[in-house]
């Protein structure tokens, strides 16, 4: 397969991802001081892109991060794709602080870095989203602003790499008085008595997208859905249970802990929503 180099903006300027260079005192290196965005180019469409830059902005505030116009590096996102003739792809941004002599209060003088690259991508999830997933359990080590859509990503990656050992595709995370949060880089959702559950957009998860999506999605297919917090002890009582992120899309889970859920077999709310997501999609390219 042929698979177009991966390309780059920096600061508006186009480049090959490959020569990308930033400075080795750049904040967002240093400390983890930024933020980034990830989304889903379908046929050469970015995907749901007013609430991903929506988040972007909300992101840059809330860690005080100011100057960055939104608006023009959803234009460089674009010309970023048109270049590249991207069709199936994802856009990862990040914005840091800027690069200044490292010392822990924001400099006086550093402009923020606006970096975004558009790759081509190709779908690992496919087999994933037709049988089903393992996922594991994993305590939620991460800081009390999980909202904020930061690089600071070192649990998650921990977390991440527990479950890859285990065999497993996610680590659903919990708090210490057992309630589930979300994954290391997606939502979740689990149904219990014949209710859709997932937890209520707090300082302690990712107001997911995809997650804001499939809550429409299942309204409007009549499926009972809540916004409320699993607990660690539901998930042997739930009969279907799925993920939802930017490149997953939705996802069954048919294992947690070496478990099966319910039969072991995508349930039909999973497989309805699924079906819901890729009408959205269609219906957005329409
Ligand atoms: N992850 N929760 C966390 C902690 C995430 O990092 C993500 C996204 C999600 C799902 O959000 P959305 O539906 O907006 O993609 C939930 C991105 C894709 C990543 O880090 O690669």
């Amino acid at each position: 397969m042929i698979r177009s180099p991966a390309l780059a903006n920096l600061n508006g300027d186009l480049m090959p991802l490959t020569e990308v260079k930033i400075s080795a005192l750049d904040r967002g290196f240093l400390f983890g001081d930024a933020v980034y965005e990830v989304l889903r180019v379908y046929q050469g469409q970015p995907w749901l892109a007013d609430q991903h830059f929506q988040r972007l902005a909300r992101s840059l505030e809330a860690v005080r991060i100011r100057g960055v116009d939104v608006e023009r590096l959803r234009r460089r996102a674009n010309e970023t794709i048109a270049v590249g003739s991207f069709r199936e792809a994802t856009i990862y941004i990040q914005i840091t602080r800027g690069a200044a002599p490292r010392k822990h209060p924001f400099p006086e003088a550093a402009t923020p870095l606006e970096f975004l690259y558009v790759q081509e991508f190709v779908d690992p999830y496919e087999a994933a989203r037709r049988d089903g997933a393992a996922v594991i359990t994993h305590p939620d080590q991460r800081w009390d602003r999980c909202d904020i859509k930061s690089t600071n990503l070192l649990s998650n990656v921990l977390a991440m790499q527990t479950a890859v050992e285990a065999g497993g595709i996610e680590a659903l995370l919990y708090l210490p008085d057992g309630t589930l949060t979300e994954g290391t880089h997606t939502s979740f959702f689990g149904v219990l008595d014949g209710e859709l559950l997932t937890a209520p957009n707090s300082h302690a998860i990712l107001p997911g997208i995809t997650r804001g999506l499939v809550l429409r999605l299942s309204a409007r297919a009549g499926v009972p859905v809540r916004e409320q917090m699993l607990r660690r002890e539901d998930l042997s009582k739930v009969s279907e249970l799925f993920l939802t992120g930017t490149t997953t899309e939705v996802l069954p889970v048919v294992s947690v802990d070496g478990r099966p859920v319910a039969d072991g077999r995508p349930g039909s709310v999973t497989r309805r929503l699924q079906d819901a997501y890729r009408a959205a999609v269609r219906e957005f390219l329409a």
